[in-house]
Order: structure tokens, then C-alpha cells, then sequence
């Protein structure tokens, strides 16, 4: 297989204004791609993007995709490189996530990206060539605790893309199952958060949950790592981040199995001190 990086290819890549999205965006346009990037903020002066991104609205809360879908024919037609990126997190115990809460994580985390997808793949069918990234995470495998919307839509998110990569052999079309594991960004800032209570072992949790994504390491590292998926130019699942969540905790389970695997979680996040 080829690079699937070409000089000039329409490239989009959502949520690019923050973390991820903005490290995944200048990559790829040093990499000599035409980016567009997407923010739920509008107006030019709020986009705060680098200059080498063309700013695009997107806020799949407010407006919803099929909105987004509807408004921009042209360039999802012409796109060649699709990163699903956009996503925020909710964060408490099950039983007091807020209904429309676990919808909206299910509506943006999982069904928007695979609509996008959707919206994009015919027209890279027909030319011959594309690249479809959904970044899910490693949370689709390895649940954290106090986040099952967010780990049910990511787990969501990496089967369709799973299911698609098999559609897409043949096509010309290459698809790719981004699982980042703990990286340091405002992700936990924009986590919104149901009552938590003062149960000691949620709000441990949390603290935990944060102090891993600051331990993680930089934005730039998840860059690099696209940037050699795509130089690959095959499909498949890719993992990134620290060698503990990347390598060990995959080969332990493989070994070990999934019920072991969830009493090494619990003891990871000290759920039963
Ligand atoms: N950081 C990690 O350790 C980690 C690990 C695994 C997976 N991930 C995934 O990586 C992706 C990026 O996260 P991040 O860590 O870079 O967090 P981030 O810095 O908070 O960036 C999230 C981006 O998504 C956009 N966004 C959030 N909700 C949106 C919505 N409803 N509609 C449209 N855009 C929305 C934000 O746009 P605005 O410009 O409007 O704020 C922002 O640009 C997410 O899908 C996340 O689940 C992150």
C-alpha cells in the first residue's frame, strides 16, 4: 500500500481548534495538505486557529450534523482525508447521568463521526482513493469508570469503523481506527459532569482520570502517530500513547483475558479501597 498523503489533498479534520484536533490539523498542512478545520466557535476572530487551517463552524449540540452535512456539499464531496475528531466527555456514576446526556454522547461521539464517514465514503469510492480516521480511544476496550456514555459511544464508534474497514477493501478507500490513549489536553476542562456527590471513590476517580491525561504525553506524539498511519496507507486499528496503555495493557488482556483484565482496571483506579 501506498502513502495516502498527496500534496494539496482536501483534508478535513473536526474539532481542530483545541488538543488533538489542532496537533492532527498543523501536521497534516506541514505535511502540504489543504486542511479545513472545524470549531463550535464562529466569527473569525473566536476560531483561534493557526492560519495555515481554513476554519469551519461545527457543533454537532447545537445545529446537529445533518445541518453541517446539508451546508457544505461541496467540500465533503471533494474531501480525500476525513479525521473524526470532535468530542467531549461526561463524566459520573452511572445512575446519575442525565438521559439526554447519554443521548448526546451517543449522537456525537459515535453516530455524527460514522454519518460523516458515511457522507464521504461514496464520493471516495468512486475516485478510486480516501482516507476515513475515527478517533475513538483506548476507552472503547479498556472502560474507564464513571464514563459509560463516553466508553459505550467510542466502543460504538470503533465497531462501525471496524465494520467499514471490511466494506472499504478493494475500494481504494483506507480507513483507520484511532485509539489514543491518555494524552495531555483540556480534554477533562470541557468534561461536563453529573453530580458527582461526595462518594470518596468517584471523586478519587476523577482525580485520577486527571492526572493521568496530564501525565500523558504531548498532542504532537498522536500527530506523529497519523502522520505514520497515513504514510502506511493501510486500514486497521492504531493505538497511540503511553507503552503501558498502548502495548502492555492490550498483550495482558490477550493473555489474561477480560475478567482478569477488569479486576487489574479496578485495581488501576482503586475501586475497591
Ligand atoms: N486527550 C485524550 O487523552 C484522549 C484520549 C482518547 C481519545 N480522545 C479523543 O480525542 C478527541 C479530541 O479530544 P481532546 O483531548 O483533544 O479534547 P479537546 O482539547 O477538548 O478538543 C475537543 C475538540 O472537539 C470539539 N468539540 C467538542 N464537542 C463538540 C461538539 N458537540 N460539536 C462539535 N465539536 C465539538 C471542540 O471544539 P471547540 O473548538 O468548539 O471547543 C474541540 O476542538 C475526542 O474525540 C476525544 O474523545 C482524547
Amino acid at each position: 500500500m501506498a502513502s495516502t498523503i498527496r500534496k494539496e489533498a482536501c483534508t478535513l479534520v473536526t474539532g481542530a481548534r483545541s488538543g488533538l484536533g489542532r496537533a492532527f490539523a498543523s501536521a497534516l498542512a506541514a505535511e502540504g495538505l489543504r486542511v479545513t478545520g472545524t470549531s463550535r466557535r464562529s466569527g473569525s476572530d473566536a476560531f483561534d486557529m493557526p492560519p495555515e487551517i481554513a476554519p469551519l463552524h461545527l457543533d454537532f449540540a447545537q445545529d446537529g450534523v445533518e445541518a453541517f452535512i446539508g451546508a457544505n456539499a461541496a467540500l465533503l464531496d471533494e474531501v480525500d482525508i476525513l479525521v473524526n475528531n470532535a468530542g467531549a466527555g461526561v463524566f459520573g456514576p452511572v445512575e446519575e447521568i442525565d438521559p439526554d446526556a447519554l443521548r448526546e454522547q451517543m449522537e456525537s461521539l459515535a453516530v455524527a463521526p460514522l454519518r460523516l464517514a458515511q457522507r464521504v465514503f461514496k464520493p471516495m469510492r468512486a475516485r478510486g482513493r480516501g482516507t476515513i480516521v475515527n478517533v475513538s480511544s483506548l476507552a472503547a476496550e479498556f472502560p474507564i469508570p464513571f464514563m459509560a456514555p463516553y466508553n459505550a459511544a467510542k466502543a460504538a464508534l470503533s465497531q462501525g469503523t471496524r465494520s467499514l474497514m471490511l466494506e472499504a477493501r478493494g475500494t481504494g478507500v483506507t480507513v483507520i481506527d484511532l485509539q489514543p490513549g491518555d494524552f495531555r489536553t483540556d480534554f477533562n476542562t470541557a468534561m461536563q459532569r453529573a453530580d458527582e456527590g461526595d462518594e470518596s471513590r468517584v471523586l478519587r476517580v476523577l482525580d485520577m482520570v486527571e492526572r493521568h491525561l496530564q501525565a500523558g504525553p504531548p498532542p504532537e506524539a498522536a500527530a506523529r502517530a497519523l502522520v505514520r498511519a497515513l504514510r502506511r496507507g493501510r486500514s486497521g486499528t492504531v493505538r497511540c500513547g503511553g507503552w503501558m496503555q498502548v502495548c502492555a495493557a492490550p498483550l495482558a488482556r490477550r493473555l489474561f483475558g477480560d475478567a482478569l483484565m477488569r479486576r487489574a482496571i479496578a485495581r488501576y483506579y482503586r475501586l475497591d479501597a
